[in-house]
């Protein structure tokens, strides 16, 4: 089964075709484009100028998802044209499936009723995706042999999430943000920091800079406590580290390089730290061998590291996607849907964009 998938819950708009490999999910093709550029000086997402970039992307990244897949799959060479893309999405395809949420309304909105547009005209099944779950999904994206049960640790822009898997579609819910979402902690100290927004990454290298300059210090000069580390629940809480961070900002010289570079070491720690123990404590208690990590913080290699070292120590196996399904992708859209398939009539298909999980 072919899987035209679809993804525009914020600033990315991505179309893939993926089908079921051996052992896990095979991307046949996986385009997105961004609207981060546009948000990059304003420190976060302006909701209405992302959902304007969506409309403008949507059909073009579609049509570029199946020519590509078109020309990956069949070796042939199709005419770069609309009609020859909606050949292929007629007679190749299978299904369609869409996020319909969590996420900004007006950008889901574009996803959403294009993909109902597509089902209702060439009449194919159409599946809405749970986003937070795609995150997760996106571990099962090549060949792999991944067991249940598992921990799954939703790490993103929008959201922290601990989850308890037994099967893909048997999960409960164990903790997550009082308020900001880690990505979201970076990118608002990222902003104080005058780095463009998404911030994450530039965060991580400028931590590893400081890192390298720590032989030449006692200790370092900026630390940050990790909010909630020593609550016995799963629950998270980083807007305080905002403000801690906004403090040493105030008192700090950010004309000096190694000065910025320390700040961003102390904020990523105090995520990690935090994250990582709880990430842990929960596979302890729930007696999983298997941890999945998923959302664009997953990227973060310094977090994969010290992860690994302490799920080790345990005896767990930890994954995450590789980094180009870690942030906002169709893939891990059309993977969910390939796990955990179950279409629904077209005029069915909901936008949700406060769509959590149930069972909380
Ligand atoms: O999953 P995603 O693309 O969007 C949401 O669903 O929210 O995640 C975006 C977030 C941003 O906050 C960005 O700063 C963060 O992922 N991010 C990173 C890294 N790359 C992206 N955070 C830490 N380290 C990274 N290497
Ligand atoms: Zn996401």
């Amino acid at each position: 089964m072919k899987i035209l998938s679809i993804e525009t819950s914020c600033d990315e708009t991505s179309a893939a075709v993926v089908e079921k490999g051996k052992l896990g999910i095979k991307v046949l093709s996986n385009i997105t484009t961004s609207s981060a550029n546009i948000h990059a000086t304003t420190g976060g997402i302006i909701p209405e100028k992302a959902a304007r970039e969506q409309l403008t992307y949507i059909i073009p990244v579609i049509i570029e998802a199946l020519l590509t897949f078109q020309k990956k799959q069949l070796g042939k060479n199709p005419q770069e044209n609309s009609s020859e893309a909606l050949k292929i999405l007629e007679t190749k395809i299978d299904a369609i499936a869409v996020t319909n949420g969590p996420g900004l309304i007006g950008s889901l909105l574009v996803g959403v009723e294009t993909a109902k547009t597509l089902s209702f005209a060439l009449r194919k099944p159409i599946v809405p995706i749970h986003h937070l779950l795609a995150h997760i999904a996106a571990n099962f994206i090549g060949e792999k042999v991944i067991e249940f049960p598992l921990i799954g640790l939703v790490i993103s822009g929008g959201h922290t999430d601990l989850l308890y898997f037994k099967s893909i579609s048997d999960f409960k819910w164990l903790g997550g943000t009082r308020d900001d979402a880690a990505g979201e902690a970076l990118d608002k100290i990222g902003r104080l920091l005058n780095i463009n927004y998404p911030a994450g990454k530039e965060i991580e290298e400028r931590a590893e800079k400081a890192v390298e300059k720590q032989s030449f210090l006692s200790k370092k000069k900026i630390s940050f406590t990790s909010p909630l580390i020593d609550s016995p629940d799963f629950d998270f809480s980083f807007s305080g580290l905002k403000a801690e961070a906004a403090r040493a900002v105030k008192e700090s010289d950010l004309n000096s390089e190694e000065t910025v570079n320390q700040i961003c070491f102390a904020t990523q720690k105090a995520i990690i730290n935090v994250v990582v123990k709880k990430t842990v404590m929960a596979a302890k208690e729930y007696r999983v061998k298997t941890i999945l990590l998923g959302g664009g913080v997953s990227a973060n290699q310094t977090l994969k590291a010290k992860l690994d070292k302490e799920a080790q120590e345990i005896g767990a196996k930890v994954f995450s996607p590789d980094v180009e399904y870690c942030t906002d992708n169709a893939a891990m859209i059309g993977g969910q849907a390939l796990l955990d398939y179950k279409p629904i009539e077209w005029d069915k298909v909901q936008t949700q964009p406060e769509l959590y999980f149930s069972n909380n």
